[in-house]
């Protein structure tokens, strides 16, 4: 596809040259010899970047930039500039104008400035395009993503959510087993009563007693009036006991009992009360090894494992990353009042070779921080943590546009061998092909 440029300039050897030398460079240009005929132009061809003439009669340079920006925001325009008139470029820099040149025009200037501003609005269009995907992919709650490992979780989910069947998820810590309890809730005929979460680790084993039960007055020094724990508030709706694993013994066969029989006493009580509750519970730990250990009740484990959703670490959803840094950067962009267009493709290589021991909690926490430290419209390797900018650029092959295909295989092949450290049945493995495939290309490329 080529690029279309549109010239406006009053001055007609402008015009002209620089046509001529754009011409030849590959683009199709366009001319307007006015303001007037260049935004007829703007509006009516698909045009991708403007280089405009500052001072013309009628709609001057100006003004031109100033309604190109108002109908597509981002938009890039380079604007020309006589001599000693650098002041009103240096203003049009500030209302938005991409580049600015001064006549007489060099060349090899413009073109350089021609193709940066092509490649940013690439990027830019990309990124709009994934904005616009995150805005269509809201009904699972807050979770990004369409790999397709949460595509499962997504629809377990679903299945599971309408009914009454208590859920246990699962999986490492930062993965979103908390957004996806919230979605639970929301996606079940249950969303219009409370959803009620307790954090487990959080609370010493007589107090979570008390809070998950309620306390009748005088049942312990302080309990000065009767309470009503979360199982009780979270009446109809959902509660969600977050770190499952972390909870005693004592605690364990009083759960055991609720899910069971509906049934508990709050702490100090005799009377007996009924709840409908529906349970979701998370853990980090691998609760099979905490019933081996004698830790965890097995029995308890089934009621509460009814349905698993295992969400996975983000290592092993990599495609999901371009979705979850777009949305995280529009949303810390907002909150800290900036502009940031998109994440330049070196720092976006990054994200992706990066492993994520940390998953999306430490995702979310690097975007917010690239963001603060960003001084321009996009983000860059400078602006990522040290653990991400001091890593090489591992993972990646660069292959020149024009290479066949037979060059593109050997760049693969070699840069995956190379990456595997020369481990062969891993580079075949990784390359989706047999061993004995590998050798044969491998002989082949050496031969
Ligand atoms: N798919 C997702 N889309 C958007 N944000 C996400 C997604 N998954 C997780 N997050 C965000 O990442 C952070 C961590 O998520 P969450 O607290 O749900 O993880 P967790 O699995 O409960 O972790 P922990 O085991 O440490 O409690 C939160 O800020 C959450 O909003
Ligand atoms: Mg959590």
């Amino acid at each position: 596809m080529k690029f279309r440029i549109l010239i406006i300039d009053d001055e007609k050897n402008i015009r002209e040259g620089l046509a001529e030398y754009l011409q030849e460079d590959g683009y199709e240009v366009e001319c307007a010899k006015d303001g007037e005929e260049g935004w007829n132009f703007f509006n009516n061809g698909d045009v991708d970047l403007v280089i405009t003439d500052l001072r013309m009669p009628g709609i001057g340079g100006e003004e031109i930039l100033r309604r190109i920006l108002a109908q597509a925001p981002g938009f890039p325009v380079i604007v020309l500039t006589g001599h000693g008139t650098v002041e009103t470029a240096v203003n049009a820099m500030r209302d938005g104008a991409w580049d600015f040149l001064t006549k007489p025009v060099d060349m090899d200037h413009l073109s350089l400035k021609i193709k940066r501003a092509l490649e940013n609005r690439e990027l830019v269009f990309k990124h709009r395009q994934m904005t616009e995907e995150i805005e269509r992919r809201k009904q699972f709650n807050s979770i990004i993503g369409n790999s397709r490992n949460i595509r499962e979780v997504f629809e377990t989910m679903s299945k599971a959510a309408p009914t009454k069947a208590s859920i246990l998820i699962t999986g490492e810590s930062g993965v979103g087993k908390e957004l996806v309890a919230d979605a639970i809730h929301e996606l079940s005929p249950r969303k219009d009563f409370p959803l009620v979460k307790v954090h487990c680790a959080a609370l010493s084993s007589s107090l979570l007693e008390s809070e998950l039960f309620g306390h009748e007055k005088g049942a312990f020094t302080g309990a000065v009036s009767q309470r009503h724990g979360r199982f009780e508030l979270a009446s109809g709706g959902t509660l969600f006991l977050d770190e499952i694993g972390e909870i005693d013994q004592n605690i364990q066969i009083k759960l055991l009992r609720v899910l069971q029989e509906k049934k508990f006493e709050r702490v100090g009580g005799e009377k007996t009360v009924e709840v409908d509750v529906r349970i979701v519970a998370a853990t980090n730990k691998d609760l099979k090894a905490e019933i081996e250990k004698g830790n965890f009740r097995e029995d308890l484990y089934f009621r509460l494992n009814v349905v698993n959703i295992f969400v996975p670490p983000l290592r092993e959803r990599k495609d999901d990353i371009p979705l979850l840094a777009a949305s995280f950067l529009k949303e810390f962009a907002q909150e800290n009042g900036k502009t940031i267009e998109g994440i330049h493709e070196k720092a976006r290589s990054r994200l992706y070779s990066y492993e994520w021991p940390g998953n999306i909690r430490e995702l979310r926490n690097c975007i917010e921080s690239a963001v603060v430290m960003c001084q321009s419209n996009m983000i860059t390797v400078d602006d990522l943590p040290p653990v991400l900018r001091d890593t090489p650029d591992e993972g990646w092959i660069n292959i020149r546009l024009g290479a066949n295909m037979e060059e593109c295989e050997k760049a693969i092949i070699r840069g995956t061998l190379s990456y595997c450290k020369g481990n062969k049945t891993k580079a075949a493995d990784m390359l989706g092909i047999g061993r004995k495939t590998l050798l044969r290309k491998l002989e082949d490329i050496d031969g």
